[in-house]
C-alpha cells in the first residue's frame, strides 16, 4: 500500500488532472454535493429547506458551527455581527478614489483585502481569533457592497441598522436615502434571504478553493478572502449570474432562442449558454430548482412582467429537449434564474457577483476556519507537467557592446 503523499517521492510519479476533476483535496463536514442525483446538503440539511425555513444568520452559523443555533446563540450571534457591521474610517476613504466606471467587484477585490490592514495581528492558532475573523467577514462584506454600490450611484452610504434582518439590511444600505423613509419590502426580504442561503456553500468550487489555497501558507484570513472574491468574478464562475442577463438580453425574444441554441452548438466564437452546466451537478441544480420557483413567487408577488423570463423559460425548454445538452449532460445551474429575481428587486446587474460574493463570504470563511482549526494547513502545491525547452547554455544573441 501506497501512502499517496509518498506517491512522487517513492515513484516519480504524481497524478496529472488539470481542472482537478477528479482530485479531491481536502476532507471537509461542512457541504455534501451528489452531482448526478442532484442533492446539496449543508451539514446535513437539504438547502431546500433552509430557504423554506431558515434566516440566512441561522444557515451562516449553521455552516460556520456545525449545528443550527438554539434562539439564545441566535440572538448573540445576531447582536455580534451588527456590532461587526461598522466600518473603518480609512476602509471608507477609499471608496472616493475609485474610477467612476470601476466594476463593484473590482471595488471589492480592493475593499476587503484592504480589511486585512486593519486587522492584521491574528493568530491563526487561536480559537477567539479565527471567530472573530469569520464574523467580522460576514457582518462587512455585505456593508462593503452597499458602500460599492452606493459610491457608484453618487450617493451617501448608508449606515447599517441594528433592527432589520440580515437580508433586510442589505435592501436598506442599498436603496435607503437620507432624504426618504424607506420600508423593507419583506417579499423583497424573503427573496435575498433566500439568494443568500442558496449561494452560501458549495464545497470545493473554484473561489472556496483558491480562499483554501491561499490560507494554506497562513496568509492573512481577509486577503484571503479578497482572493476568492477576485476568482469568483469570472464568467465561468460567479460572474455567471451577470453573463445571463446579457445572453438574455442579447437573445431579446423568444423566436431568436432557436438560432442561439444553434449557434451554442456550433460554438460560434466561444459561445456558451450561460448559468448551464456544471462541474459537478450532471443532473438539475437543486439550487435552481429553489430559484426557478423563487423566480415565478416572487415575479407574481411584486406585480413584476419581465419579458426575459419568457426568454430564459424558452431557452430551457429547447436545450433540455436538445442531444447536445442531453448528451453533456447540461442543465441550468444556480446563476440560470437568480438574475431575473434579482432584477425584479431593482437590484442593478453589476451588483449581482457582488451578492454571490456576500453569500458566499459565509462559506469561505467556514471552509478556511475548518482547514485552520483542524490542522489541515499542508501548503496547497500543485505539481505539472513540464513541456518546455531542455536544459541549454546561456548563450547572448546580441553582441556586447
Ligand atoms: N454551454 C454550452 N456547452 C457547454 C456548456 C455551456 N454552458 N457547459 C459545458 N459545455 C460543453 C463543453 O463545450 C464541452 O463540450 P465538448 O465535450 O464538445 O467539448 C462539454 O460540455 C464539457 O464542458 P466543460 O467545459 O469541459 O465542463 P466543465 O465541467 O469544465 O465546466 C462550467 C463547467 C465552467 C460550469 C461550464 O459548464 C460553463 O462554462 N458553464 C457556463 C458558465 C456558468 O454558468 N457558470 C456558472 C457555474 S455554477 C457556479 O459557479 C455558481
Amino acid at each position: 500500500f501506497l501512502d499517496i503523499r509518498d506517491l512522487h517521492a517513492k515513484t516519480g510519479c504524481f497524478t496529472f488532472d488539470p481542472g482537478f476533476t477528479s482530485t479531491g483535496s481536502c476532507l471537509s463536514a461542512i457541504t455534501f454535493i451528489d452531482g448526478p442525483k442532484g442533492i446539496c446538503l449543508y451539514r446535513g440539511y437539504p438547502v431546500q429547506e433552509l430557504v423554506e425555513r431558515a434566516q440566512a444568520l441561522e444557515a451562516a452559523y449553521l455552516l460556520l458551527v456545525g449545528e443550527l443555533p438554539n434562539p439564545k446563540q441566535l440572538e448573540q450571534f445576531k447582536s455580534d455581527i451588527n456590532k461587526d457591521m461598522l466600518i473603518h474610517d480609512k476602509i471608507k476613504a477609499m471608496f472616493a478614489t475609485f474610477t467612476i466606471n470601476a466594476h463593484p467587484m473590482a471595488i471589492m477585490v480592493a475593499v476587503v483585502g484592504a480589511l486585512s490592514c486593519v486587522f492584521s495581528e491574528l493568530d491563526p492558532a487561536n480559537e477567539l481569533h479565527r471567530w472573530l475573523a469569520c464574523n467580522r467577514l460576514i457582518a462587512k462584506v455585505p456593508v462593503l457592497a452597499c458602500m460599492a454600490y452606493k459610491s457608484s450611484i453618487g450617493q451617501p452610504i448608508m449606515q447599517p441598522r441594528t433592527d432589520l434582518s440580515f437580508a433586510g439590511n442589505f435592501l436598506y444600505m442599498m436603496f435607503a436615502t437620507p432624504m426618504e423613509d424607506y420600508k423593507v419590502n419583506p417579499v423583497a426580504a424573503k427573496a435575498v434571504n433566500a439568494f443568500m442561503i442558496l449561494h452560501m456553500d458549495h464545497e470545493q468550487n473554484a473561489s472556496t478553493s483558491t480562499v483554501r489555497i491561499a490560507g494554506s501558507p497562513q496568509a492573512n484570513p481577509y486577503a484571503c478572502i479578497a482572493a476568492g472574491v477576485a476568482c469568483l468574478w469570472g464568467p465561468a464562475h460567479g460572474g455567471a449570474n451577470e453573463a445571463v442577463i446579457e445572453m438574455l438580453e442579447q437573445i431579446g425574444s423568444k423566436d431568436k432562442v432557436a438560432q442561439f441554441v444553434e449557434d451554442v452548438k456550433n460554438k460560434k466564437e466561444g459561445v456558451r449558454l450561460m448559468g448551464f452546466g456544471h462541474r459537478v451537478y450532471k443532473n438539475y441544480d437543486p439550487r435552481a430548482r429553489v430559484m426557478k420557483k423563487m423566480v415565478a413567487e416572487v415575479l407574481a408577488e411584486l406585480g413584476v412582467d419581465d419579458p426575459l423570463l419568457a426568454v430564459a423559460h424558452e431557452l430551457e425548454k429547447v436545450a433540455l429537449e436538445d442531444d447536445y445538452f442531453i448528451k453533456r449532460k447540461l442543465y441550468p445551474n444556480v446563476d440560470y434564474y437568480s438574475g431575473i429575481m434579482l432584477r425584479a428587486l431593482g437590484i442593478p446587474t453589476s451588483m449581482f457577483t457582488v451578492m454571490f460574493a456576500m453569500s458566499r463570504t459565509v462559506g469561505w470563511v467556514s471552509q478556511w476556519n475548518e482547514m485552520v482549526s483542524e490542522g489541515q494547513m499542508k501548503i496547497g502545491r500543485p505539481r505539472q507537467l513540464y513541456v518546455g525547452t531542455a536544459e541549454r547554455k546561456f548563450s547572448r544573441s546580441i553582441p556586447e557592446s
